[in-house]
């Protein structure tokens, strides 16, 4: 059998909510394994940053400023993207946690329309973009293990995470013959700027549930993407792959 070696020397990519957090890792591994990438943020400080970060990678890393959660701003960065796409990962996410009762209807809209509606506004603004000569085309969809099992302090989180699987097995079923593989990642708890600052406590009371007895790192969850994205992965389809250490078994 074959190693895997990831080269994605022919191929390019999207990753949204790309300038930062998981999808700035997984925008790195992609461009670090040859792909170009097109990296969509709607955060102009992150997007500067990833900018100087990425700066080896010359002309193969672009980048789009854009709102997920807009079709005429996801409309204008389809139209710059300088490449025809095989990979989407849709990544950009937010969280407004509180528990039901102290919901509002606004913090409930703000995670869907970010976390659910968004993946639909990408998807359909790149639908001229994907490579039509291509049968490796994927679509990833980060969910997140919360989708799982629930979570106090997060309905409108949980909900458009559950409503990102539904979506995925969807995808998967309208758009396994033409070429395309739709799957998702459901990270765990993944060291990102928000985790890094979490009091020491509670970071041991997250790590302590973890089988692997650790929290995830980014490159967990880009690994996962750069194997379900390979051409190696083309018989997984509709799929939710956990990347949590055993944390939902
Ligand atoms: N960090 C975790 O522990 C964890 C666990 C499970 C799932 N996830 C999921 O992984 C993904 C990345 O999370 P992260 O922890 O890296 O978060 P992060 O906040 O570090 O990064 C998210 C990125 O998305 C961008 N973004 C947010 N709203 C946007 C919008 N409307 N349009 C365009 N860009 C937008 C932000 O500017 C940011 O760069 C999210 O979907 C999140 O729900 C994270």
């Amino acid at each position: 059998m074959k190693n895997l070696t990831f080269n994605y020397k022919d191929k390019a990519a999207v990753v949204t909510g790309g300038a930062q957090g998981i999808g700035f890792e997984i925008a790195r591994s992609f461009l670090a394994a040859g792909a170009k990438v097109s990296i969509w943020d709607y955060s102009t400080e992150a997007l500067a940053a990833a900018k100087s970060e990425l700066k080896e990678f010359g002309d193969r890393v672009h980048f789009a400023q854009a709102d997920v959660t807009k079709t005429a701003s996801c409309a204008a960065a389809a139209a710059e993207v300088p490449f025809k796409v095989e990979i989407l990962v849709n990544n950009a996410g937010i969280t407004r946690d509180k528990s039901f009762a102290k919901m509002t209807s606004e913090d409930f809209e703000a995670v869907i329309s970010t976390n659910l509606t968004g993946l639909f506004n990408v998807t359909k603004s790149l639908t001229e973009k994907f490579n039509g000569d291509s049968s490796h085309k994927r679509i990833i969809n980060i969910s997140s293990v919360v989708a799982l099992y629930g979570n106090f302090g997060q309905t409108n989180y949980v909900a458009a995470k559950a409503g990102v699987i539904g979506l995925t097995k969807t995808w998967a079923r309208e758009l396994g013959r033409k070429g395309f593989t739709v799957n998702a990642v459901a990270p765990g708890f993944t060291r990102t700027a928000m985790v890094a600052k979490m009091p020491p406590e509670v970071l041991k009371s997250m790590t302590d549930k973890v089988q692997v007895g650790r929290i995830g790192e980014t490159s967990d969850i880009a690994n996962a993407c750069l194997f379900l994205a390979s051409d190696e992965a083309g018989y997984i389809n509709g799929t939710t792959l956990s990347v949590d250490g055993g944390l939902v078994i």
